[in-house]
Parts: structure tokens; sequence; C-alpha cells
């Protein structure tokens, strides 16, 4: 999605994100991965691709805050560190098998659900995975989490199977849910559809005064329900 006229933004992963992805992790899943799982997934996994969801507060930007100047010298006699522009509000990650995207993880950051951010995330995720190759895109949710598989079911995933008692923590299943071929029939236009109205969301939520905190999320617990 272009983010010309938006603050937020899909990029991939670093290294650096791994503790705000963490913290968000925590506040998500109740199987949450260690740091060392998104370690292994950016530096050893040629299959993985994993991408973080970044705001950028506009006014905080070197060319419209009049103080960054003055930030700027601040900085290079003292050697200050700035408070990051950039806050991470989500992640999500998919493996690559041959023309299938496999989703493993999607997660927002808990105070700034329900505003389309999930929505945003899932949609570049599904196009980063038709623009690397993918014909499908697949994953594997809990049966209780309904807010997911809204969001899933609006993007076209469909129940393909099912994993008896798949998560350990209280041996729930998992539903596979998959997507249609990216290239038959009108997917894409659907996708398509999708983007325009979300645009269109979130561009109003931003006029009417919506705005994302810098700080991160607000304890709480849902479930991991990806692998
Ligand atoms: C699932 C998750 C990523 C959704 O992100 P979000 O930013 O809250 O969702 P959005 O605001 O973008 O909403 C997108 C869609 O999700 C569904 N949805 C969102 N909130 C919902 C709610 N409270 N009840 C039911 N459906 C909901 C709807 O289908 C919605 O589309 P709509 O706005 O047209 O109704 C987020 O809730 C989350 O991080 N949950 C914890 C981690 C998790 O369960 N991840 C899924 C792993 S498989």
């Amino acid at each position: 999605m272009s983010t010309l006229d938006l603050p937020f933004y899909v990029r991939p992963m670093r290294l650096t994100d791994i503790p705000a992805v963490i913290a968000i992790e925590h506040t998500a899943f109740s199987l949450p991965w260690p740091e060392s799982a998104y370690r292994h997934e950016i530096t050893r996994n040629e299959l993985a691709h994993y991408y973080v969801l970044c705001f950028r507060d506009p006014l905080a930007s070197s060319k419209l805050n009049p103080l960054s100047f003055w930030r700027r010298i601040r900085r290079t006699f003292t050697q200050a560190t700035e408070p990051p522009s950039e806050v991470v509000l989500g992640y999500a990650g998919f493996w690559m098998m041959v023309d299938e995207a496999h989703i493993s993880t999607l997660a927002i950051r808990k105070d700034v659900r329900g505003y389309g951010l999930g929505e945003f995330l899932l949609l570049n995720v599904l196009e980063e995975a038709r623009r690397l190759g993918a014909q499908v895109a697949t994953l594997e949710v809990r049966v209780s989490n309904t807010v997911a598989r809204s969001l899933y079911t609006k993007y076209g995933f469909r129940e393909t199977g099912r994993r008896v008692g798949y998560y350990h923590d209280n041996n729930e299943d998992a539903l596979i849910m998959t997507t249609p071929v990216f290239t038959v029939g009108n997917y894409w236009q659907m996708i398509d559809a999708h983007r325009a109205a979300l645009r269109a969301r979130l561009t109003q939520q931003l006029q009417s005064g919506w705005r994302v905190g810098p700080i991160g999320s607000r304890g709480g617990h849902n479930q991991k329900t990806a692998t």
C-alpha cells in the first residue's frame, strides 16, 4: 500500500526491532515466542519474511519540526540520543513454501487494535507475498480467536482444515485457513477494493483526531494463534 499520505508503513523486521516485537508478543499470545525465535527467523531461516508495521509522527520528521535543527546540533555536541520518532505498532511474518505463503504470526499493539491496523498489516503482507511469487496464503488460527478469524475471512481466507489439539497450553484446535489462488477469479480486485476503503478509513480517523501514543501496550492477554 502506498503510504504517501499516511504515517503508517510496513518494512522488513530488523534485529533492533525485536525488543518492541517481544513487548507486543507478550500481550498478544498465551504461548509467546522467545526473542531467540525471532532472531533465528531473521538471521537463519531463508524461507522467512518478517515485517513490522510502524508509525512515524509527521510532526517529528526533520522537515516539519522546527526544533529538529537545534536537536541535530545538540546531538552533534552532546552525543545525546533522540527518542525514536518511529514507533513499532505491530508485526507479521510468513514462510515462503514454493508458491505458498504460510503466515506464521501477526499481531498489533493492544492499545491500537480495532483501528484498521491489523488489516493494514495483513494487506501489506499479502501484497509482499504475491510480489515474492506466492499464489496462495495460508495460516493456522485458534478456533476461539473470533477477531482474527473475522479479519482473515474478510480477506478471503476460508477454512481448509483443522489440527486437533494443536495448541498445547489448552489443547485447543487450530483451523487452517487459506486464500483462493491470487491469480484466479477476482480475488485481487477484492483486495484492491479493501485497500481503497482502508485508506479512506485511516485518513478519516487521523483527520478526526485519532493519535497513536508512543508507549507500549497496556498488558492483558490474548493468545498466540499461529505456530
Ligand atoms: C487479530 C488482530 C491482528 C487484528 O488487528 P486489529 O488492528 O485489531 O484489527 P482491525 O481493526 O484492522 O480490524 C480488521 C478486521 O478484524 C475484525 N475485527 C477487529 N476487531 C474485531 C472485534 N472486536 N470483533 C470482531 N471482529 C473484529 C473485523 O473483521 C475487522 O474488519 P472490519 O473493521 O471491517 O469489521 C489483533 O486483534 C491482534 O493483534 N490480536 C492478538 C494477536 C492475534 O490473535 N493474532 C492473530 C494470529 S493468527
